[in-house]
């Protein structure tokens, strides 16, 4: 079963490692990536089905239509997780299947599928993780504005009650939205993702109400009896490209800012940080921002979730334009990725990470951390005999599974990892060219296969550890 990893340079093995007892072993997926099934059962139209639509928007033309048909094909991937021995899968509820229009019609054939589902999970041992929110929004919010409109946040809130209510039996660990920064920011800010739109100021306005949502939607489950609430950001592991340059040490500043504290701090300190505030009022005046939004988002959770994949490193450019997806970042310029890549072109770097979990615990002491996803895509496939040799993969994950170790070392309070992701997936803009899956999907036949790193993983598993 297990894939040996061949180390190409002359170093020694790295030494064998142990994770605390109980630490949580999972995978994670979400709903418009594998679900397929597009318009069965009553659900309704997302913002990813308009957007995969729309010509250039997505990696030639793919959908969502099909994905990997998980929605027909759920029991068979369960008895896959099983095979692998997770204890925990971390999957997300597409909305527009319980709610088509986002607030008006309850439909029961939505809900009864997540019902199966977790169901499946129960019965085969492992613990369904939900994700109320990973990017599928109903496409008639989106016609009133989507996340720029404070009414969105409403919606969002009864909606998880709507889910709760059926679920809340079974279900434990609630996760209100996933990466809200790639909502806002890359939805709104460079539209590279849906619904398509460049705005810097409904970019920051939709940061705000989704910062609200998940504040009135932890309310809500709280009120419901909810046992274990969560949010999944994906904080930047941003550093200066010139630590002792003081320009790059602000531009690194602002990044963060943007792209962290301003999610984080409502969060867990219950204010907005002066800077950010002072940089959105240089955009617009901030007005979508109320009296006692700030103690709404500040409800207490019960873990954070940290989706982490590659650092950042800017510096201060006088004069260039700065990315979109940071609204006002002009003269911030990203550093280009040294070193080995992913087939993202993402840098792999897992001492960021370290750096990323002990700052996380540093600034925001107390509440418990969870890896929600971390992954790499790799193009393997099958070989001959029919197995896929993803050893980089598992290099990956090798290495920053010894990084939460080390960040675990340090006195971070880290739970548990999931893997991102169980199988190959819709790679949102980047369609099915890119594979992010321990196990492979054949989209053409919907064939499932172990890659080599889901064995791996499974010793991991298994051993509760890096041998
Ligand atoms: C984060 C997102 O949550 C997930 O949907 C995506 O596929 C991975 N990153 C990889 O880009």
């Amino acid at each position: 079963m297990t894939a040996t990893v061949t180390s190409t340079s002359a170093q020694p093995a790295p030494a064998g490692i142990t994770f605390p007892e109980g630490f949580i072993w999972g995978a994670a997926t979400a709903s418009y990536q594998i679900e397929g099934a597009a318009r069965e059962d009553g659900r309704g139209p997302s913002i990813w089905d308009t957007f995969s639509r729309t010509p250039g928007r997505v990696f030639a033309g793919h959908t969502g239509d099909i994905a990997c048909d998980h929605y027909h094909r759920y029991a068979e991937d369960v008895a896959l997780m099983a095979e692998l021995g997770l204890a925990s899968y971390r999957f997300s509820i597409a909305w527009p299947r319980i709610r088509p229009d986002g607030t008006g019609p309850v439909n029961v054939r939505g809900l009864d599928f997540y019902d199966r589902l977790t169901d499946e999970l129960l019965g085969k041992g492992i613990d369904p993780v939900v994700t109320l929110y990973h990017w599928d929004l109903p496409q008639t919010l989106e016609d009133r504005g989507g996340w720029t409109n404070r009414e969105t946040a409403e919606a969002f809130a009864d909606y998880a009650e709507i889910v709760h209510r059926r679920l809340g039996d079974r279900v434990t660990t609630w996760t209100t939205l996933n990466e809200p920064w790639c909502s806002a920011y890359l939805g709104y800010g460079s539209g590279i993702h849906a619904p398509g739109v460049q705005d810097p100021v409904a970019a920051l306005t939709a940061a705000h109400h989704l910062n609200l949502a998940h504040g009135l939607a932890t309310r809500a489950l709280r009120a419901a009896g909810a046992k274990s609430i969560s949010i999944t950001l994906n904080p930047c592991a941003v550093a200066p490209l010139d630590p002792d340059s003081e320009a790059d040490r602000a531009a690194a500043h602002l990044i963060d800012g943007l792209a962290n504290r301003i999610f984080l701090d409502p969060l867990f300190k219950g204010h907005y940080p002066a800077d950010v505030l002072a940089h959105i009022a240089r955009i617009a005046d901030p007005v979508w921002i109320r009296d006692g939004d700030e103690t709404i988002i500040n409800a207490p959770i019960d873990v954070l979730g940290i989706n982490y994949y590659t650092p950042a490193y800017v510096s201060a450019a006088p004069g260039h334009p700065g990315p979109l997806d940071y609204p006002g970042s002009h003269g911030v310029k990203f550093r280009s990725p040294v070193g080995p890549v992913t087939d993202m072109n993402w840098q792999i770097e897992p001492a960021a990470l370290t750096r990323l979990l002990t700052r996380l615990h540093r600034d925001y002491p107390g509440v418990p951390l969870m890896i929600t996803e971390n992954g790499a895509a790799y193009p393997d496939g099958p070989a001959e005999n029919g197995e896929v040799h993803d050893l980089r993969r598992i290099e990956y994950v090798d290495s920053h599974l010894r990084a939460c170790h080390d960040a675990l070392a340090a006195g971070v309070d880290l739970r548990g990892y999931f893997a991102w992701s169980l199988m190959d997936n819709f790679e949102w803009a980047e369609g099915y060219a890119k594979r992010f899956g321990m196990v492979h999907v054949d989209y053409t036949t919907q064939q499932r296969v172990l890659k080599d790193s889901a064995k791996w993983y499974s010793e991991v598993i298994r051993r509760n550890g890096l041998g």
